[in-house]
């Protein structure tokens, strides 16, 4: 078998998506994501629920990735999946299957850092995307993570800043709820601060030293702007739901911008590259945009799908792996806090 015909399954199940891909050397053949409608009742992901979903879900998902790759299992020459970092009851399910199949199969297994695989996602052969060259400066940016990374090779990393309390997808959800909207509110959010005034209203930024994030703060102030604002006109979100949706998004975009523009200036590395649901988020687009021209940046944002969570990116990490024979054994365990 030639290194230049390989075949890997990629498994995603760290949080509430059930997902698998294949992947064909580096290009991508298939990409099959599974996502649980449940837990948009409860305004956020129930970790017991979402165990649950990933057991229904897992069987269907992966035969549905080998149906539209067109290969059979037969053909597989290892199996990927996502050790950590993520929910425990979620990564056992995806850990287990994992390593059943490859045992089956009588094929490597490999296990992936779901962090690296949101950063080396940039590494997918996809049309109209350039991979970011070494070293480059990776942020990622969703519901569960916020982190930047400085990315020496594909497998030397080194996080220089993160959040210390919640990540900025979750900012977002969390105004979301205190303005009435529905869960995951970041891309409602973002919809209603195209057509608003970012400088309508001020929200003080978190001061927190160095390359790390805080988030908890602007949520609380967000909760108390509204409160005074509402006990004064009960209308006041509804009348003004667009501007106050540009003003928290535009303080969040300037946190983030800020960081970046230190941890350039630290690292002397001026290639940015983004990752995580957030990824998608008009402003942050723009504003690396704004930075190729404001600060000599060259910025690479990921096609969407790859963005957020998925198998894709696990595939990908397991075809890099397995150039370099780096296998797991079948004792591997699951791991909740697994760091990069
Ligand atoms: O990567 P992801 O699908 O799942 C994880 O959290 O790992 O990211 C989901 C997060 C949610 O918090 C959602 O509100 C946020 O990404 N998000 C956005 C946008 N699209 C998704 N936040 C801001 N603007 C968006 N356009
Ligand atoms: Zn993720």
């Amino acid at each position: 078998m030639s290194p230049q015909n390989i075949y890997i399954l990629g498994i995603e199940s760290s949080c509430d998506d059930t997902a698998a891909a294949i992947i064909h050397n580096g290009k991508i053949l298939s990409n099959v994501v599974a996502s649980q409608k449940i837990h948009e009742e409860f305004g956020g992901v129930v970790p017991e629920l979402a165990s649950r979903a990933h057991q229904q879900n897992i069987v269907p998902v992966v035969h549905q990735a080998l149906k539209k790759a067109g290969i059979s299992k037969d053909q597989l020459h290892a199996i990927a999946f996502t050790r950590g970092p993520g929910l425990m009851g979620s990564l056992l399910v995806g850990t287990s299957f994992a390593k059943s199949l490859a045992y089956g199969l009588n094929i490597p297994l490999i296990d992936v850092n779901h962090m690296q695989a949101h950063i080396l996602a940039h590494f997918i052969d996809e049309e109209g995307f350039e991979k970011p060259s070494f070293p480059f400066i990776a942020m990622t940016i969703s519901g569960g993570h916020t982190q930047i990374v400085e990315v020496k090779s594909h497998f030397d990393m080194t996080v220089i800043g993160e959040t210390i309390d919640d990540a900025v997808g979750e900012a977002y959800d969390k105004s979301g709820k205190i303005l009435g909207l529905g869960y995951p509110a970041g891309p409602e959010i973002d919809k209603r601060a195209q057509k608003g005034n970012p400088k309508a209203y001020q929200f003080t930024k978190p001061k927190v030293d160095g390359l790390n994030f805080s988030f908890s703060g602007l949520k609380t102030a967000i909760l108390y702007f509204v409160q005074r604002k509402v006990k004064a006109n009960p209308n006041f979100i509804e009348e003004n739901l667009n501007d106050i949706c540009a003003s928290i998004q535009y303080t969040i975009i300037g946190i983030l911008i800020e960081k970046l523009k230190l941890a350039t200036k630290q690292t002397g590395i001026k290639q940015i590259a983004i990752g995580g649901g957030v990824s998608a988020n008009s402003g942050i687009r723009q504003a690396l945009k704004d930075g190729e021209q404001k600060f000599g940046w060259t910025t690479y944002v990921p096609k969407f799908e790859f963005t957020t969570d998925n198998a894709a990116m696990i595939a990908i990490v397991g075809y890099l792996k397995y150039l370099e024979g780096d296998f797991a054994e079948q004792d591997v365990m699951a791991s909740a806090r697994l760091k990069i």
